[in-house]
């Protein structure tokens, strides 16, 4: 098709240029970043996926080509030969890796034109993400994405390295699997074999992995998509990659040193941070007492305080008869920042209310006052003991939760990050990596009225919390990991029950019927009867890694194809109704959602 593709080969990428190689013939292939017209002479920015070498269409080498060059606009795609010059004096462009050269043009040939972009391919540019989307591969050629897609390169590659050096194999499960209950909601897929029968997409591998172990494999890992139909946020994607791990014969403390190695050579070998080890672990009870959440930032202090002691026999009410009622007050400190105005106070107060708080008490300790809706209920005793216990000095503020432990925890916790976040209080250049151990087995679920699985429901109970399963199972203790950088849950896993009669009785706690989990996890039950070896793994979100790595804002930035908060796909308009033949086909009749 290509004259030129046919008569020339590339000798050299946009970046690969410099001074030394002044004089030689080049053949370079790519994009037009920029054409600006000077008097006789036509330049051209012509970029690749490397960088950006500026060329050169000079009247006096060639009338012809320089004539044809009048006709390049942006993005047009071409390849072009010519010679390296260093550029004139005082022309350099120190910016450019290649700016001390240019190429003046012998010959090249347009392979396409280009209609006009709807947006610039610039670095930063502030078009509506709808539209990026529409025009995703437009929005890759941006530099930010294509280092983005590159970091992301990187990952898989040395993922696969590391594991591979640790004996791990890397085995693919299937796409079209069977729905089980007890996690996010299935993206399902229709048979047409079997009317009225689906397949469900993983929304992780985790049986087959387990499954895996008993085959006798040892040591399993796959970098595997994963798909959840939940509510989108800035760091969730309906389908999501998982580096997807899981060994045999390994306890916790083993498992998760594996898995330090590996959070070490990629951060030392995508962006050259060394990592110490061993990263700090901190307990699930501990985080949500002193961060409100179990995946703390703690790039930062603002920790919470306990403080329900103090208001058992309050004159305030509200407080004392969550005091006395087996309910929990915590305090949260902001120090210096008693200048927060009311309506900042107001913002924050419905802010708390999303996670369920009632309220928002504060105080502001001010030079010769303490200004707050609550003071005049507080005795001198309990503000002597609130000073002492907050370290409280003129120009603090304290705010307050009250209640259930879940919407202290809850609505402070991320009161704590919002305001951490408007201060600027967290270093983007810190990589504050946390360990967060001994998770309950389970929590429990106040609309179904019955416990529900804190990790899932094949995390095994620590080895000394066997015998609360009978009587105090809430009380139980796993031995689950999750993996935290600044704030964000980058991984998680647990050592698995490898014992029929165990995963029994934890589906049973669950309340499945017998009968429902023959239905459901037969097959798990079946295969661990026959010498299951004990095993455990984890799985890191890849995505996560790769946005916290490039510090980018949003999980859309490092991935090539997302979805956007509504799970719909601009460019291709998936979701989108079928021919009615498909669902014939199917046995599927859609009814319309009134
Ligand atoms: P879990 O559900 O914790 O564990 O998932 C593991 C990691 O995957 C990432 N992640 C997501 N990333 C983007 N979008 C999402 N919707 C999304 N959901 C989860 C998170 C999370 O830490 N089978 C178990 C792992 C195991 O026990 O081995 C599992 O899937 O970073
Ligand atoms: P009220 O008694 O409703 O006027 O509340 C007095 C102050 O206490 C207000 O600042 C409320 O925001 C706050 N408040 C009320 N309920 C709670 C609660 N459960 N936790 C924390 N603060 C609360």
């Amino acid at each position: 098709m290509s004259e030129f593709i046919n008569k020339y080969v590339r000798t050299h990428s946009c970046c690969a240029l410099n001074k030394f190689d002044e004089g030689k013939e080049v053949v370079l292939m790519g994009w037009v970043a920029t054409r600006r017209d000077h008097g006789g002479l036509i330049f051209v920015d012509l970029r690749d996926r490397e960088g950006m070498t500026q060329i050169v269409f000079n009247p006096e080498t060639d009338q012809r080509v320089h004539e044809l060059a009048g006709h390049l606009r942006s993005e047009y795609c071409l390849g072009i030969t010519g010679k390296v010059h260093l550029r004139p004096q005082g022309m350099s462009n120190p910016k450019l890796k290649t700016g001390d050269i240019e190429i003046i043009v012998n010959d090249f040939e347009v392979f396409n034109k280009s209609k006009t972009p709807p947006f610039p391919i610039e670095d930063a540019i502030d078009t509506n993400e709808d539209t990026r989307l529409q025009y995703r591969y437009l929005d890759l050629r941006r530099s930010p994405l294509q280092k983005n897609m590159r970091i992301r390169s990187e990952v898989a590659r040395v993922t696969r390295d590391y594991l591979f050096k640790k004996g791990f194999l890397e085995i693919e499960t299937p796409f079209l699997t069977k729905s089980t209950p007890e996690g996010a909601r299935d993206y399902l897929v229709p048979s047409r074999v079997h009317h009225g029968q689906f397949y469900a997409l993983p929304q992780s591998p985790q049986l087959f992995k387990q499954l895996l172990m008993v085959a006798g494999f040892e040591r399993y890992f796959q970098i595997v998509r994963c798909f959840r139909d939940e509510d989108l946020r800035a760091d969730r994607q309906p389908e999501f990659t998982q580096i997807d791990l899981e060994m045999s014969f390994v306890n916790r403390d083993q498992v998760m040193e594996v898995m330090e190695g590996l959070i070490i050579s990629l951060w030392k070998e995508v962006l050259n941070i060394e990592i110490t080890a061993p990263i700090p672990r901190i307990t699930y009870d501990e985080s949500l007492r002193r961060f409100g959440l179990d995946a703390p930032d703690m790039r930062y202090g603002l920790e919470l305080e306990v403080v329900t002691d103090i208001f058992e026999k309050s004159g305030f009410k509200v407080f004392q008869t969550v005091a006395s009622t087996g309910g929990l007050i915590q305090a949260l400190k902001i120090p210096q920042k008693s200048d927060f105005t009311r309506s900042e106070i107001d913002e924050f107060t419905s802010f708390v209310g999303i996670y369920g708080a009632k309220g928002l008490a504060y105080i502001k300790i001010l030079e010769n006052e303490w200004q707050s809706p609550i003071t005049k209920f507080l005795s001198d005793a309990e503000k002597q003991e609130l000073k002492k216990r907050l370290s409280l000095i003129v120009g603090d503020i304290v705010f307050f939760g009250a209640g259930k432990q879940k919407v202290v925890h809850e609505s402070l916790g991320h009161l704590r990050k919002e305001i951490a976040r408007k201060l600027g209080l967290a270093d983007p250049k810190k990589q504050s990596f946390v360990w967060v151990v001994d998770f309950p087995l389970f929590a429990w679920d106040e609309e179904e009225k019955r416990p529900v699985a804190v990790h899932h429901p094949f995390t095994a109970p620590r080895a000394e919390d066997i015998s609360l399963m009978e009587k105090e199972p809430l009380k139980a203790k796993t031995d689950a990991y999750d993996l935290v950088l600044n704030g964000s849950e980058i991984g998680g896993g647990s050592i698995r029950i490898h014992d029929n009669a165990v995963q029994k009785k934890v589906f049973d706690l669950l309340k499945l019927s017998d009968s429902e989990a023959n239905e459901k996890f037969g097959f798990l039950l079946e295969a661990l009867q026959f010498g299951a070896p004990p095993h455990g793994g984890l799985a890191f979100g890849l995505d996560r890694i790769v946005m916290l790595m490039t510090n980018s804002p949003s999980i859309r930035d490092v991935i090539a194809f997302p979805k956007t908060q509504k799970a719909t796909d601009p460019m291709t308009e998936a979701p989108s109704s079928v021919n009615p033949k498909q669902l014939l086909e199917l046995g599927i009749k859609v009814e319309n959602k009134s």
